[in-house]
């Protein structure tokens, strides 16, 4: 390929991965960031980001015998959330984090949920594999979130639910510019906060059946898209 088509594509790349967040991360980056999260996780993040996992697990629905993918499953703090009569598929990047995990799921007994070291990006499933495909709180930690989208689109049956629960740029204009302002600072405690929803959405090409706010506090969405 000619050299100035390569530097106009990688220019459009860029200005597309600006129009959703200011900040560039690698996988390094992240994966630094959550192996010292790791010990203090469930302490700082548990109980604030609590409501949303209750309200997507209640929306989603999940039905006997659904094969569930969480993906960025973290230490597994959702694991005791879902049925038993469903089959879990939790995957991440930081063993730190997945250590955590699977001593919780040891702790609890939870013998339908497994778990597997994995980047978002390059899922190892065969397409069509999930019923529902779940990604708490992950979009805005990783590096290339419509990548990830779409390998969480490609591993879900037709028919079956993509699932994304997250902080999203405000749409209010004193507080998106905050969010802004803010990402290259909150990127350092493993997320950016100006990640554009409209934006992703388009680029992701999703057509959600659900976008919800979090109630309290309203800080979070959930959006719920048929594949
Ligand atoms: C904010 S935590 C969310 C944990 C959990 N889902 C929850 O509800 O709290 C984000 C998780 O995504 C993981 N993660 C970040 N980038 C990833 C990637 N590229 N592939 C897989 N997991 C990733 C991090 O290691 C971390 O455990």
């Amino acid at each position: 390929m000619p050299l100035f088509e390569r530097e106009n594509d990688e220019f459009r790349a860029d200005l597309r991965s600006q129009a959703l967040s200011v900040v560039a991360i690698d996988n390094h980056f992240v994966d630094g960031v959550y192996d010292k999260l790791a010990s203090v996780y469930d302490v700082i993040f548990g109980p604030i980001l609590h409501p949303g996992r209750l309200l997507a697990l209640e929306k989603i629905g999940i039905r006997r015998g659904d094969r569930v993918l969480e993906v960025g499953v973290g230490t597994g703090i959702n694991a005791s959330l879902y049925p038993r009569h469903c089959h879990v598929t939790g995957i991440d990047f930081s063993n730190p984090m997945l250590d955590k995990a699977r001593a919780r799921i040891i702790k609890k007994g939870l013998s339908h949920i497994r778990l597997m070291q994995m980047d978002a990006a390059a899922l190892q499933f065969p397409d069509n594999s999930f019923d529902v495909v779940y990604a708490p709180y992950l979009v805005n930690c990783v590096p290339d979130p419509i990548k990830v989208v779409q390998e969480m689109r490609r591993v879900c049956r037709p028919g079956g639910k993509i699932v994304i629960l997250n902080h999203f740029r405000s749409t209010s204009p004193v507080m998106s510019r905050l969010d802004r302002a803010l990402s290259p600072l909150t990127v350092h405690i493993g997320f950016k906060s100006d990640l554009d929803l409209p934006e992703f959405l388009a680029q992701a090409e999703l057509r959600p059946v659900l976008v919800q706010k979090i109630s309290m506090p309203p800080l979070w969405s959930l959006v719920i898209c048929n594949k």
